[in-house]
């Protein structure tokens, strides 16, 4: 039986490998990109975790992306409710500055209500953009991961809130998670060099560490 099993994970790997991209991602600082996105108003917000262009191709669509971070405890945000306006990132892949395509918040365990809580007492939430245009076209997904504040304090981000929310996410997502019918296999891998540490660009002057996790995401079980 384990061993029947092992041979659909190669199976699966193997066919999962014939129809990605090809590439993790490519660095959009060597295109005229950035690792900040555009908050608005001068600073940027890090962009923290990168869902490799190697993961699962049913990964990077924008159900893939949801059903994944369900997995890991965010879902939509609160019934459709939005805080804020939509931020932009250059990704270096000849798109220039495009809106995030979603934003997902901490769920508390509840895919549909969850969110309305984080939205009151605050919690992790990350943006979502996709490196797709045809100059560097690795179908990753590249977001911006932060702690917030409760609705009290506006929202902002805690003090030191991007190392944390990006370390709280990364925790939740290695290793074999599962939503509904799917399950995940997630590998992390540090990436230095990507972005500056500390507080120079960043959004509300928060410093990080500089520090970027690439998340290779892999569907081991649909069914
Ligand atoms: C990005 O979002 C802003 C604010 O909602 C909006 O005004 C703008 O048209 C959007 N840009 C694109 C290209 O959709
Ligand atoms: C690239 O990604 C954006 C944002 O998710 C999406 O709107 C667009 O359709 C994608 N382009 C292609 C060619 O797939
Ligand atoms: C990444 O760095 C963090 C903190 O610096 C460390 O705890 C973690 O083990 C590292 N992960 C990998 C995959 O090297």
């Amino acid at each position: 039986m384990l061993g029947l099993h092992f041979i659909l994970l190669g199976f699966q790997a193997l066919s999962t490998a014939l129809t990605s991209h090809g590439v993790a991602f490519y660095d959009p600082t060597q295109s005229g990109g950035s690792m900040l996105d555009n908050a608005g108003g001068g600073g940027g917000e890090p962009l923290n975790v990168i869902i490799s262009g190697l993961s699962s191709p049913a990964v990077l669509t924008d159900d893939g992306i949801l059903h994944f971070a369900q997995a890991v405890g965010f879902s939509y945000e609160c019934l459709g409710f939005h805080l804020g306006d939509p931020q932009s990132a250059n990704l270096g892949d000849g798109n220039g500055w495009v809106n995030q395509t979603m934003e997902l918040r901490q769920d508390y365990g509840d895919d549909e209500i969850g969110t309305c809580l984080e939205t009151l007492v605050g919690g992790n939430h990350f943006r979502v953009y996709r490196q797709n245009g045809t100059a560097a076209n690795s179908g990753a997904l590249f977001l911006a991961v932060s702690q917030e504040e409760d609705l009290a304090e506006g929202h902002t981000i805690i003090p030191d809130g991007y190392n944390i929310g990006r370390d709280k996410l990364v925790a939740n997502a290695v290793g074999v998670t599962s939503h509904e019918y799917t399950t995940y296999s997630t590998v992390a891998q540090n990436l230095t060099g990507l972005l500056a540490a500390g507080s120079v660009g960043v959004n509300h002057g928060i410093a990080t560490d500089g520090m970027t996790v690439l998340l290779t995401v892999t569907i081991i079980d649909h069914s």
